[in-house]
């Protein structure tokens, strides 16, 4: 399944410019190991803005660093500080961020986000989630206290190729605990007293939502 129609989708990705070299290698490297990247346009989305906001980022899920390293070369005096479980994709990104040049604006947490944010040093100006979907509310909850009070939330995978919109018992590519997750993120996010949100069908689907 996909979230736009498939001319669309094509006519978009025809759009992308060239990318830097780093990230170029980047992009082949998750596709070669079957690395779990953001699309190239929530990379773009996430480039802006921290282009405009100059934002503290704190990010829930390195992996290799790609949509790290997206953010991180739009920053000015801003930075990225960024979690990740696994010790082997955390090795790999720093000598990713190091190659891009972009090392000095980047701190990286090995360990589990659900143990790690507490330490992290606030205020956050953007949030972004994209770490283990059944875990994301509690990524949210966890870091909402180190939140700047204009603070802006992303959040990755929230349409699922499409599937969010299925029935509770299609089937799916998607695991059915992830589906629900989002479904019930998304409900919990677009009728909060805490965010402002939307969803948006940019990538695989993001949450965008501001502080009330
Ligand atoms: C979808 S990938 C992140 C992709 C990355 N944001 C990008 O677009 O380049 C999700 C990552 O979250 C990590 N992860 C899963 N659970 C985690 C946790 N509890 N704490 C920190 N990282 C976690 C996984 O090891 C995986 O590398």
């Amino acid at each position: 399944m996909r979230i736009l129609d498939e001319r669309v989708e094509r006519y978009l990705h025809e759009l992308q410019p060239t990318r830097s070299e780093v990230m170029a290698e980047m992009e082949a490297v998750a596709e070669r190991d079957g690395v779990p990247i953001v699309h190239w346009e929530t990379g773009r989305f996430l480039a802006v803005l921290c282009r405009t906001l100059d934002p503290v980022v704190l990010e829930v899920g390195t992996a290799i660093g790609y949509s790290t390293l997206h953010m991180a070369e739009q920053l000015q005096r801003g930075r990225v500080i960024t979690l990740e479980l696994r010790e082997d994709c955390a090795r790999q990104a720093q000598e990713f961020f190091q190659r891009a040049g972009v090392a000095d604006r980047v701190d990286l947490i090995q360990g589990d986000a659900r143990e790690t944010i507490e330490a992290v040093q606030g205020p956050i100006d953007l949030l972004f989630v994209d770490a283990a979907k059944d875990e994301y509310e509690r990524y949210i909850e966890l870091a909402e206290p180190k939140l700047s009070e204009r603070a802006v939330l992303v959040v990755d995978n929230m349409l699922m190729s499409g599937e969010v919109a299925l029935a509770d018992d299609a089937e799916t590519e998607w695991r059915g605990h992830s589906l629900a997750a989002a479904r019930a993120l998304n409900v919990g996010l677009l009728d909060s007293d805490r965010w402002l949100a939307c969803v948006l069908p940019v990538g695989d689907g993001i949450a965008f939502a501001a502080r009330r």
